[in-house]
């Protein structure tokens, strides 16, 4: 996710650009630019890092027309030449891109031999000499015809040298919002930049192509018909605005989880099957021992991976976190694969850990959420999750993501081992439509209610069996760390050994229940829990009629297949935290003691 500002219209300070694009902060903000034009040449200023950065840098000029960006990086590291704006080999064409472009191998290549020369390793760049293939004079056409050919997600703002007068704007899967003001027009990746200049704002839909000129705009199809789009009336104040409306970061990006979905399977879905090109550099058919690191949230979905691939093959699976594995004399060989999560790729336990198994010969495997942070630097390769920045402090979609990637690479690697069958395709159907089951949860999952009647408990017992523990062992994390509830995860068929002693009513339990493996198991744990007066919710998959006589409080899933569970029910858990801790007056985007990244042992 990167943020996107342009303004034509008449003269404006540069200054007030990069303030527009500052509002923008939160959706990206590994490295900044603009472009300008001024005396027919279009101006550049890049940096790595915030935009205030980018403000120490800027010169104090004014222009008719510019472009700024925020980036979040995709394909390539974080720096100087990868920041948007870029241009094409003339340096009269410049465009910022939010978005991930499927094919811009390929159509690089076409470009490469057709004589256009690259700076960057950014699949944007790729549009910029696109559109100057097609250039004849009209920046309108010459877009009309490069987006064309473009496949998966983008939202451009493309600006010409010659026609300081001009913007030229297409979206199609990312959002990109138009604003008419009484000097200025101005195009944004969502309303926060343009409220203080108009509260009247047209939404460009899935292939909107548009021209800002002249104080008006054109809105046209990806065939060039022109089309009327609704002026809507934002109500909402800037900083509302900065979470879409919704009152914290952390339900927003809940509600983010479907298009983090699919930004995470883009390109790595193929009619055969899971393909993550990132693996290729690797032997897995040789792997004969996989040990996962990670910490908190990060070693949850390293759990789930453990549950799901040890289900169909014979390969030695371990799991730890990182602030044991990093101290234990870990027996690593050339036939061990290890496989380091971290979302922000900074955590020191996390880190250490790699450092240590790459001094035993070891291949790491990152699973990551921002490029070119520290893990992805010192592992030999990283898959990124694509889930986009992540401001509030509890892992949501990040830990979506994971799951997501975790699933595709265990497919991989199943399937290089000649392991494949029946019910990994089902699990791979459902992944690949995953993105419409997560909507269908969030639209269903009205839980008010329940986080209302529990929200006063000061414990919290979470319960699961096989693949569905590692979901409880998440669903307690969320709980303590944003609602400070005294929230504890167990194998359900733990209870006996010990914590069922802590079972009446003053201790609830919320089991993960869905029918299937493990489900006869389950069920008896929670009627051994109802036995001791505790209050039971449980999540379960739609259909299940079953639990209704047992449980006090029931919340469905859509059914899935038995290995999807953890994928489908992480909604719940975090809406359910969510709730209780915002209910209980605290704010779940700045937990107490807690930092996004943990950067210390
Ligand atoms: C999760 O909600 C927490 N914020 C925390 O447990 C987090 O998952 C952990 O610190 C690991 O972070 P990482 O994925 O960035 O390494």
């Amino acid at each position: 996710m990167c943020g996107i500002v342009g303004i034509v219209g008449t003269e404006f300070k540069i200054d007030e650009l990069v303030d527009d694009l500052q509002k923008l902060e939160y959706r990206g903000y590994d490295s900044a630019g603009i472009a300008y034009v001024q005396n027919g040449i279009i101006h550049i200023t890049k940096t790595l890092g915030r935009i205030k950065n980018l403000k120490e840098k800027i010169k104090p000029v004014n222009s008719y027309v510019g472009i700024a960006h925020t980036r979040w990086a995709t394909h390539g590291a974080p720096n100087d030449i990868n920041a948007h704006p870029h241009t094409d080999c003339t340096g009269k064409i410049a465009i910022v891109h939010n978005g991930i472009i499927e094919n811009y191998v390929e159509l690089k290549e076409f470009l490469k031999e057709n004589g256009h020369k690259f700076k960057s390793d950014t699949d944007t760049e790729v549009i910029a000499h696109l559109i100057e293939e097609y250039f004849e004079g009209d920046l309108y056409k010459a877009v009309l015809k490069a987006v064309n050919e473009l496949k998966g997600a983008y939202a451009i703002a493309v600006m010409h040298a010659d026609f300081p007068d001009l913007l030229v704007a297409a979206r199609k899967g990312s959002p990109l919002v138009l604003g008419k003001a009484k000097d200025r027009l101005i195009l944004a990746s969502d309303v926060t930049p343009i409220i203080k200049y108009t509260k009247d704002v047209v939404f460009l839909e899935e292939g909107d192509i548009a021209v800002l000129k002249d104080g008006e705009y054109k809105i046209t199809d990806s065939n060039g018909n022109i089309l009327i789009r609704k002026v809507y009336h934002i109500e909402w104040d800037e900083a509302a605005a900065e979470k879409s409306g919704y009152k914290h970061f952390m339900i927003k990006e809940i509600f983010e989880e479907p298009e983090a979905i699919e930004s995470a399977l883009v390109g790595r879905i193929t009619k055969e099957g899971p393909s993550l090109n990132e693996l290729k550099e690797i032997d897995l058919e040789n792997i004969e021992k996989i040990k996962l690191v990670a910490c908190g949230t990060s070693y949850h979905a390293a759990l789930v991976f453990k549950y799901f691939v040890e289900k169909y093959a014979d390969i030695d699976i371990e799991v730890d976190v990182a602030s044991e594995f990093r101290y234990r004399n870990i027996n690593i060989d050339d036939r061990t694969l290890v496989i380091a999560i971290s979302q922000s790729g900074e955590t020191a336990d996390t880190l250490e850990s790699v450092r240590i198994v790459k001094k035993k010969g070891a291949k790491v495997v990152a699973i990551s959420n921002v490029v070119g942070s520290t893990i992805t630097r010192e592992s030999d390769i990283t898959v990124y999750m694509n889930a986009g920045p992540e401001i509030g402090v509890a892992a949501t979609k990040t830990y979506v993501n994971q799951l997501v990637v975790l699933y595709l690479l265990g497919m991989n690697i199943l399937r290089i081992k000649g392991i494949w069958n029946n019910e990994l395709n089902r699990d791979f159907e459902f992944l690949k439509s995953s993105p419409g089951f997560f909507r269908e949860v969030l639209q269903n999952l009205n839980i008010e209610d329940f986080a209302s009647y529990y929200k006063n408990y000061n414990h919290f017992m979470y319960i699961g069996r096989g693949i569905n523990y590692p979901t409880a062992l998440e669903g307690a994390l969320k709980l303590k760390e944003i609602s400070y509830i005294n929230a504890t995860a167990y194998p359900a068929g733990e209870l006996k050994h010990g914590p069922i002693a802590l079972l009446d009513p003053t201790f609830p339990v919320f089991a993960i229940a869905p029918q299937g493996y493990l489900y006869e198991k389950i069920k008896s744990n929670i009627e051994e829990s109802k036995a001791r007066r505790a209050r039971i919710v449980a999540v379960t998959n739609e259909g299940n009629k079953d639990l209704l006589k047992i449980v006090d409080d029931l919340i469905y899933v859509p059914k899935a297949p038995d290995d999807m569970y953890p994928l489908i029910m992480s909604p719940v858990i975090q809406m359910f935290a969510y709730l209780i801790a915002d209910m209980r007056g605290y704010d779940p985007d700045k937990p107490r003691n807690l930092a996004k990244s943990v950067t210390v042992e």
